[in-house]
């Protein structure tokens, strides 16, 4: 487990330097909005998109360049979805990260316009050619990173997610595999185009992110339930307030918990086919499981 959270702290680190080199400054009257992105990117997020990305890079002995820059794509994405997340139109939250939200430390038409900046900075950053050499990956890489973020992807479920319907138990597994699960599964994606994997190992591969990318968020809600707001550095106890439809306030947490457990056994299945070389990930499962942040 030390292994694994130094691994996590070297890629934070790694990603985090990567994008206060890529993100734009701005002299002129836009350097509000700069700075807005810088603030929501380069706090203290745990990067555990990143994290798994260079893994898999890893994994597959790829150079740590277009991984890197796969991931710091990743990250602009993430840290949109979340700008936007909190805003009072959405979750309406105030604090992330331990810090205010980017609405209440700036205003919320300068939080619109930063979520919407750095998703188009994400594109960006994996257009460009220092990503890859060759013009039809990095294309694919656009095309994936797209659709896991848009409307069959984090958006669809983010939709999903506000109008808080009522489902079942799959309908609420569907949501929380788009709104969570596509981004987390296009950190073992994006490593995966650039491999030019084989289809066996990409199926295998992404079996897993998208189990892990449930456990994700499942243990996201079962922290709103029960963690602390310090330590996560965000509110607690707000899905029930916001009527929030989730493995947690449908089942309620010892059930959740239950079926979190049967979930971790299913996603580690997956990675048999990778050996000793996927142990990090391996062990990642019991740290995402594990984590109070
Ligand atoms: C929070 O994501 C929102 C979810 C999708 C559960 P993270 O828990 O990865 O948040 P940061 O990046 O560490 O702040
Ligand atoms: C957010 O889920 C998922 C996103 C796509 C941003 P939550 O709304 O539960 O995430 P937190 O709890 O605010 O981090
Ligand atoms: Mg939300
Ligand atoms: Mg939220
Ligand atoms: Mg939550």
């Amino acid at each position: 487990m030390m292994d694994l959270a130094r691994r996590v702290a070297e890629a934070a680190d790694l990603v985090t330097v990567a994008l206060d080199e890529l993100l734009p400054r701005a002299d002129g009257p836009e350097s509000r909005l700069t700075e807005a992105m810088r603030y929501a990117v380069l706090g203290p997020g745990k990067r555990l998109r990143t994290f798994f990305a260079l893994e898999t890079g890893r994994m597959f002995d790829l150079d740590e360049r277009p991984v890197l820059r796969a991931a710091c794509a990743l990250e602009c994405i993430h840290a949109y979805s979340l700008v936007h997340d909190d805003l009072p139109c959405m979750d309406d939250d105030d604090v992330r990260r331990g810090r205010p939200t980017v609405h209440k430390a700036y205003d919320e038409a300068t939080a619109v316009l930063a979520g919407d900046a750095l998703q188009t900075a994400a594109f960006e950053i994996l257009a460009h050619p220092d990503t890859h050499p060759d013009g039809s990956v990095r294309s694919e890489l656009v095309a994936r990173l797209a659709t896991a973020s848009g409307a069959r992807g984090m958006v669809g479920g983010q939709m999903i997610d506000i109008l808080g319907v009522r489902e079942d138990l799959g309908g609420v597994a569907r949501m929380q595999r788009l709104k969570t699960g596509a981004l987390i599964a296009c950190a073992f994606e994006l490593p995966l185009v650039v491999a030019r994997a084989k289809e066996a190992e990409r199926h295998a591969l992404m079996a897993f992110a998208h189990d892990l990318g449930l456990a994700y968020q499942i243990v996201d809600d079962l922290l709103d339930a029960e963690g602390d707001a310090e330590a996560m550095g965000k509110a607690a106890r707000k899905d029930v307030e916001k009527g929030k439809v989730n493995f947690v306030t449908l089942l309620g947490v010892d059930a959740a918990r239950e079926r979190l457990g049967v979930l971790a056994g299913q996603t580690k299945s997956h990675l048999e086919p990778f050996g000793a070389q996927a142990d990090f990930l391996r062990a990642s499962v019991d740290f995402v499981l594990e984590r109070r942040q």
